[in-house]
């Protein structure tokens, strides 16, 4: 068997997102992504939506609208990709790392808050809902109100997220979403959204992510429209195309779907790996608002006589694609030299970098494919359990 570690949904006749703007010629930012604004809006119970071209910058466009003083600080997990730490390093802030909880791997809230009481200076805190796993936002927003503090969520992986605080992007602060390629939506394999309930943060967003001009060019060329446009502030260029946009759109139809698809794989993982002794994996537990984009098991190393990353190769080699989410931002070439940090200095995310994989789940995974992996994990623990 060949199983990839995604696989992405495409429609059978392509067609199906070739709208009637795009076969007049519009290929960028124009109607699809108007409509596929309101429906990702509807779809998060938000507001505003503002698409862009990829989280990363939405991420950098979230921080950039609070106009925050170069060197102040915001706090992210050390647990994360680095979209998370980079968007606030582009406008000169300084990123506080924060070690994982010791038994979850969201940032560990108790750290927060020690910072909190003890730094001056920090502005914005970004949660990152990982794999899809709700963080404690009631927690998160009760210190941002203390602290006064921006939330951004890195709600990459956390399209379907339900938090305790509710729908992930349903809030007034500012929620970041990624459609890139082996997301749970994509649109066309980069894509992002802004979510947020705050008018006059929302436009400024839409401002920022096409150069803070007043009026983007499907308002400007559209027949009828006026050709007049000005500046207003120093924007980026992050604007999604409306081809991208019906792809989401297609894509966007089918997430419930799939969402269900995703909890019956998950369950049959778990299940069929339970009783295995060389591996944790996570727990299945209805309606606690994960929106499992990823299915994490961890490699418990005292129980074989092989390494992770030589279990790892052994999956490769049977044809199962696997991955590792993360290696910690703090054992980066870049940070480990800029920050200064040794490998030990966030230890619950260096245990788990150690001991992670990240098993294929996708709507398409068949239930042969499925049954294969489960399959193929028994065997080898069989072959090399000590
Ligand atoms: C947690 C997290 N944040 C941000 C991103 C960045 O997303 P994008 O590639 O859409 O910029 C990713 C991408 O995989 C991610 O995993």
């Amino acid at each position: 068997m060949n199983i990839p570690f995604h696989r992405p949904d495409l429609p059978s006749d392509f067609n199906e997102i070739a709208t009637e703007s795009i076969q007049n010629g519009w290929l960028t930012t124009g109607k699809q992504v108007e409509l596929f604004e309101h429906e990702l809006a509807t779809f998060l119970d938000v507001k505003h939506v503002v698409v862009v071209n990829s989280c990363t910058a939405a991420l950098h466009l979230g921080l950039a609208s609070q106009k925050f003083a170069p060197g102040s600080k915001f706090l992210v997990p050390n647990y994360t990709f680095v979209s998370t730490v980079e968007c606030g390093e582009y406008i000169g802030m300084i990123p506080r790392l924060v070690d994982s909880a010791p038994d979850g791997f969201n940032i560990d809230l108790n750290q927060v808050e020690d910072m909190l009481k003890r730094e001056t200076d920090i502005k914005a805190i970004l949660p990152v809902h990982y794999g899809g796993i709700p963080v404690d936002m009631n927690a998160i927003f009760s210190l941002a109100d203390q602290y006064n503090l921006f939330v951004l969520e890195d709600a990459a992986h956390a399209l379907e997220t339900v938090s305790n605080a509710g729908k992930v992007g349903n809030t007034n602060h500012g929620a970041a979403f990624s459609f890139y390629a082996n997301k749970n939506l994509t649109t066309l394999g980069e894509g992002g959204a802004f979510a947020t309930n705050n008018e006059v943060l929302a436009q400024s967003i839409k401002n920022l992510s096409l150069h803070g001009i007043t009026k983007d060019g499907w308002k400007r060329f559209d027949s009828g429209a006026k050709w007049e446009y000005d500046i207003i502030d120093l924007g980026y260029k992050y604007n999604m195309p409306d081809m991208s946009a019906s792809f989401g759109r297609w894509q966007l139809k089918q997430v419930n779907h799939w969402q269900t698809l995703r909890h019956a794989i998950v369950k049959q993982y778990v299940n069929g790996l339970k009783n295995l002794d060389g591996i944790r994996i996570p727990s299945y537990v209805p309606g606690d608002g994960n929106a499992w984009h990823l299915f994490v098991i961890q490699f418990k190393n005292t129980n074989w006589r092989l390494s992770r990353n030589e279990f790892i190769d052994e999956l490769i080699k049977k044809g199962i694609g696997v991955s590792v989410h993360y290696k910690p931002i703090h054992m980066l070439d870049y940070y480990h030299k800029k920050l200064g940090y040794k490998s030990d200095d966030f230890p619950r995310s260096k245990d788990l970098f150690e001991s992670v994989i990240s098993l294929p789940l996708y709507p398409s995974l068949t239930q042969d494919e499925l049954e294969y992996i489960i399959s193929t994990i028994h065997e080898l623990f069989e072959q090399y359990s000590v």
